[in-house]
């Protein structure tokens, strides 16, 4: 076991040498004190403002969204998204196991029950012909709509995750969720920058979400968004991120339960100065896994997640894939490595397997369990390749 936590170690070091040895750390230069000073001289710096409605156009630009809503976390826009989408109580919603658990938490805000689903081993997103499989022996229709013949709950939406910034088999996943008229919840959370076929990933889905959270490719502290080309969706999900205020210079008026989601201007401040860095952060992305790659293709128990077929990703974490027969060096190369002060991590545990979770219904996850067992997450900084205030 020394031997092999010993090449990926050696191979870390001298890779990210004096750089950040986190998993993710943002990457910060002047025009981030820049903007953020511009803002607070403003005086503007809470829910209204106009460096949200600036970040709101350059997210649509890049991912050529129709609608973009910027609000307060990738969580929220989950929530907001699945409101929007009608989710009610007591129905199933159908998501990856393997997947962080804001989307479960998500569903059970609303009282409805998250149903687990297999990955493919290549993206490590949903595999569509093993759903598609499990849904004609699960499902039975009535009235044009779906049901699960096990529980009796009604299943109308699909929550898709593509996974460290690769793209799923997103194109045959919205084929069969038109198979089965589901509503299609596409979380690209990880994924800014990364495309399937020139198409931004988010924006196949009916509804598409982003995080800029601390750790992602750009940051805005905490944030999220909702992508759509549905005005319909775009309307409810604005609205409702305003605590579905009704529109007046000064009296307050609501037309419904609304949530306070919307992002702060000073969080999309510097989410503008990030984004101004976009094209600079996906090159350094793309660089760290070319030198990573190199050195790790040597090696016969382990390759490194590579970017789908006619897809481009964002490389937002690079991800170590150890063989099946060498799976039980996960834990040790885990620690040896975290004790030298080198973060890397597994990935997520199975939804399912907790505590909230534990009892909701499920396909077979033959897959989802095994590459648990195979994933290590490693340090990923864009810090790593850009020197302190680099951009282009
Ligand atoms: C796949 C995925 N979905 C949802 C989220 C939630 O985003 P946030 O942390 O902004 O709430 C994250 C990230 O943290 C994520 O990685």
């Amino acid at each position: 076991m020394k031997k092999y936590s010993t090449e990926i170690l050696s191979i870390i070091e001298s890779i990210i040498n004096k750089g950040p040895r986190e998993l993710h750390a943002p990457f910060f230069t002047s025009y981030e004190k820049f903007f953020l000073n511009k803002c607070i001289s403003t005086g503007v710096v809470s829910s209204i403002g106009n460096y949200v409605n600036i970040f709101e156009k350059k997210i649509s630009r890049i991912t050529k969204s129709k609608f973009t809503v910027a609000v307060n976390s990738g969580t929220s826009a989950l929530h907001l998204a699945l409101i929007a989408a009608n989710l009610k109580k007591n129905e199933e919603v159908l998501m990856p196991a393997f997947n962080f658990i804001a989307n479960a938490n998500a569903v059970s805000y609303l009282g409805g029950v998250p149903h687990f689903v297999d990955i493919e081993k290549e993206s490590l997103g949903v595999d569509p012909i093993k759903l598609e499989r499990y849904l004609l022996k699960i499902l039975k229709k009535k009235k044009g709509e779906y049901f699960n013949k096990n529980s009796g709950r009604k299943i109308k939406i699909l929550m898709v995750t593509h996974i460290f910034g690769h793209s799923a088999k997103i194109k045959e996943i919205k084929k069969l969720a038109k198979k089965f008229n589901f509503i299609v919840i596409e979380d690209a959370s990880e994924a800014l920058g990364s495309f399937n076929d020139k198409k931004h990933l988010g924006t196949f889905g009916d509804i598409g979400v982003l995080s800029f959270n601390g750790n992602k490719i750009i940051t805005t502290g905490g944030g999220g968004a909702i992508l759509t080309n549905k005005k319909k969706y775009f309307n409810r999900v604005k609205s409702l991120s305003t605590v579905c205020k009704i529109q007046h210079p000064w009296n307050y008026n609501y037309y419904d339960v609304g949530y306070n989601y919307r992002m702060p201007n000073i969080n999309a401040a510097l989410g503008l100065a990030q984004i101004g860095n976009l094209k600079n952060l996906l090159l350094s992305k793309r660089k760290l896994f070319k030198l990573y790659n190199k050195r790790i293709k040597n090696l016969n128990w382990v390759s490194l997640l590579n970017e789908p077929k006619k897809c481009k990703s964002n490389f937002w974490l690079q991800t170590l894939i150890i063989s099946k027969k060498n799976k039980s060096l996960l834990e040790f190369i885990i620690s040896r490595v975290n004790k030298k002060g080198i973060q890397v991590r597994p990935v997520w545990n199975l939804i399912n397997s907790n505590k909230p979770y534990r009892y909701c219904p499920s396909m077979n996850l033959k897959n989802s369990i095994e590459m648990k067992d195979r994933t290590i997450n490693i340090p990923s900084s864009p810090g790593i390749i850009l020197s302190k205030n680099e951009r282009k």
